[in-house]
């Protein structure tokens, strides 16, 4: 990347913005100011990055400092809904990693791997998916470009940290056996528990959002896809079962060699030796490991893969500095 930038982190103090400051790092992104934001909570904190200590500010619209290249929004929905749109009137191009711009038709949604074309058409909002959807998307891409995609089923395995710093707080309280009512009035602890339900269709707020946007990364309006999605008592790391019919019939050698050539997807396949992705291997990694590879034989043309991805960075941080980087490198 040739310019060094301006960027602000919306959420810094968060799970998902120290990731990012770490990500901006790891991603050698060339950087000459960086603004970083939070709620009048933390406003007033200390964070250092690259050596140097930066004070938190508040989110508020004066505080909007316009002579920025980009601000990297992880602070929910709400502010996402009230801010990013401040910044990008002021022609700072948001990534939002809330819902609050997903599904909107005029806000890319994108995995870089996956549909980089899609933030050639912006009006400064691009919004990063949703983290169990990122990383199904990889695998899903490389199947449908070479047999297409009938139909995918997902059941997802998620760790607590994709709630934030609440849900990690909870399942560690719990483990010291105090009580903590966050997300659930149930324990995670020892325990599953499903995303909040928001209306009356049967399905979580964390299915919908895997269906609908899945379909929208894919541009496969129509595509069949259902999801369960589990909170599970692990601090990091998601994992799904993911099910595909496809299109036509195939190899399994076929399948591996067209996601092991799929950019970023890692395979690990040595199940009698437990080389098996688990949610350890995914930790503070940005690839995507698929792994338990097998023809499904209830059903024609189908299969099941195992996905195993690191929520904080490439289903979250990570994903926004790509989105940044690649926007740079389409300049
Ligand atoms: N965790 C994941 O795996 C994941 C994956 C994909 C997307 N996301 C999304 O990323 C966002 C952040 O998630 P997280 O896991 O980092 O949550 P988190 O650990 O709870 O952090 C929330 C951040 O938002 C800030 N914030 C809250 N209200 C604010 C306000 N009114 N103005 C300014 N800043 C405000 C907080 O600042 P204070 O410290 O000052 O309160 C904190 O920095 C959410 O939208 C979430 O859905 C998370």
């Amino acid at each position: 990347m040739k310019n060094s930038l301006k960027i602000a982190i919306c959420g810094a103090t968060g799970l998902v913005g120290r990731t990012m400051l770490k990500c901006l790092d790891d991603y050698s992104v060339p950087i000459d100011k960086i603004v970083l934001y939070g709620s009048s909570k933390s406003a007033g904190s200390e964070i250092h990055f690259r050596g140097e200590a930066n004070i938190v500010k508040e989110l508020t619209i004066d505080n909007i400092d316009p002579d920025l290249d980009y601000a990297l929004f992880s602070a929910g929905g709400g502010p996402s809904k009230i801010f990013a749109p401040e910044f990008a009137k002021r022609g700072v191009i948001a990534i939002d990693n809330s819902s609050a711009w997903r599904m909107n038709p005029e806000c890319p949604l994108v995995v870089p791997e996956v549909n980089p074309d899609a933030l050639k058409k912006h009006a400064n909002i691009i919004a990063n998916p949703n983290c169990s959807t990122i990383q199904m998307t990889l695998p899903l891409k490389a199947l449908e470009d070479k047999f297409g995609l009938e139909r995918v089923l997902v059941s997802t395995y998620q760790s607590v940290s994709g709630a934030g710093q609440k849900g990690v707080d909870k399942l560690n309280h719990e483990m010291n056996g105090v009580k903590d009512e966050a997300l659930s009035k149930m324990p995670i602890f020892e325990n599953t528990l499903f995303h909040s339900f928001n209306d009356d269709s049967g399905y979580t707020e964390e299915e919908v959002k895997m269906i609908n946007e899945t379909r929208k990364i894919l541009s496969l309006p129509e595509l069949r896809i259902s999801a369960t999605c589990v909170r599970l008592p692990i601090i990091g790391g998601h994992a799904e079962s993911v099910n595909v019919r496809l299109k036509r019939d195939f190899d399994i050698a076929e399948i591996k060699e067209t996601l092991a050539k799929f950019p970023n997807i890692i395979i690990m396949d040595d199940d009698k030796n437990e080389g098996y992705p688990t949610v350890k291997h995914s930790e503070g990694r940005d690839e995507v490991f698929v792994g338990r590879i097998r023809r499904d034989e209830s059903a024609p043309n189908s299969l099941h893969l195992w996905v195993v991805s690191d929520n904080l960075r490439k289903g979250a941080a990570a994903n926004a500095v790509q989105i940044l980087v690649k926007m740079e490198e389409m300049k």
